[in-house]
């Protein structure tokens, strides 16, 4: 059984979606974590995020491992390294090209072969698994996302203001939903939930009885 969850930045999916897994027993799949390997994989060889070819070669390289909820770049652990700003902002750039999509959809693909996973990312429901039996689209205000994100950076002792969140956010939007290849848009048969007002925990409810009612 496979539960995508896709979404903007700051929408809630990480979270919702880890607690919805371990409500359920699945697996769970962050996809966004792979493609910010491949662009720490980027900045830590000095490639240029625009160099296509060689962010390709890069992604092809590289070894993404899941161990827990930490996250291993060539056996390296790059849980904090793959949340920077730097790393934040170029994983939007190389998300938009075709051959490394094609790689990481090849992984997470066979990450939920035989297992029963929810897949979070942006594309889950409508490239990934378009056969999955639950899809999931979590939106909510800007406003919103700029300040949970606001919040969570704040708690982590790094220094920036809500605006230029807002606009990195705004940014990172836009590019994913004008990439030609696997934008950033509700497979048809998604169910959308705006999580402007509701508390994680309520999210997670709302999720584990969609996913329940179905099974
Ligand atoms: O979800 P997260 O913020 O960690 O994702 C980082 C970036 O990776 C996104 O801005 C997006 O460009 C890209 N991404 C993607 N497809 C996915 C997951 C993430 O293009 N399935």
């Amino acid at each position: 059984m496979i539960v995508t969850i896709d979404g903007p930045a700051g929408s809630g999916k990480s979270t919702a979606a880890r607690g919805l897994a371990k409500r359920l027993g699945f697996e769970f799949l962050d996809t966004g974590a792979m493609y910010r390997c491949v662009a720490c994989g980027v900045l830590q060889k000095n490639v240029d995020p625009a160099d296509e070819q060689a962010v390709t070669h890069v992604s092809q390289q590289i070894k993404i491992t899941f161990s827990g909820d930490r996250v291993l770049l060539d056996g390296e652990d790059v849980s904090a390294a793959i949340r920077t700003p730097d790393v934040t902002d170029a994983a939007s750039v190389v998300a938009q090209y075709p051959a490394v999509r094609q790689e990481l959809v090849r992984l997470q693909q066979r990450a939920a072969e035989g297992v029963d996973i929810v897949s979070e990312g942006r594309d889950q429901g409508t490239v990934v698994f378009p056969d999955a039996f639950c899809k999931v689209f979590l939106i909510a205000d800007p406003e919103e996302r700029a300040r949970r994100r606001h919040e969570e950076l704040v708690a982590q002792g790094k220094q920036i203001t809500l605006e230029a969140i807002l606009q990195q956010i705004n940014e990172r939007d836009q590019r994913d939903e004008q990439r030609t290849v696997a934008p950033l848009k509700p497979a048809d048969d998604a169910v959308e939930i705006n999580t402007s007002r509701l508390t994680i925990d309520e999210v997670i409810d709302q999720l584990e009885q969609l996913v329940r009612s179905r099974i």
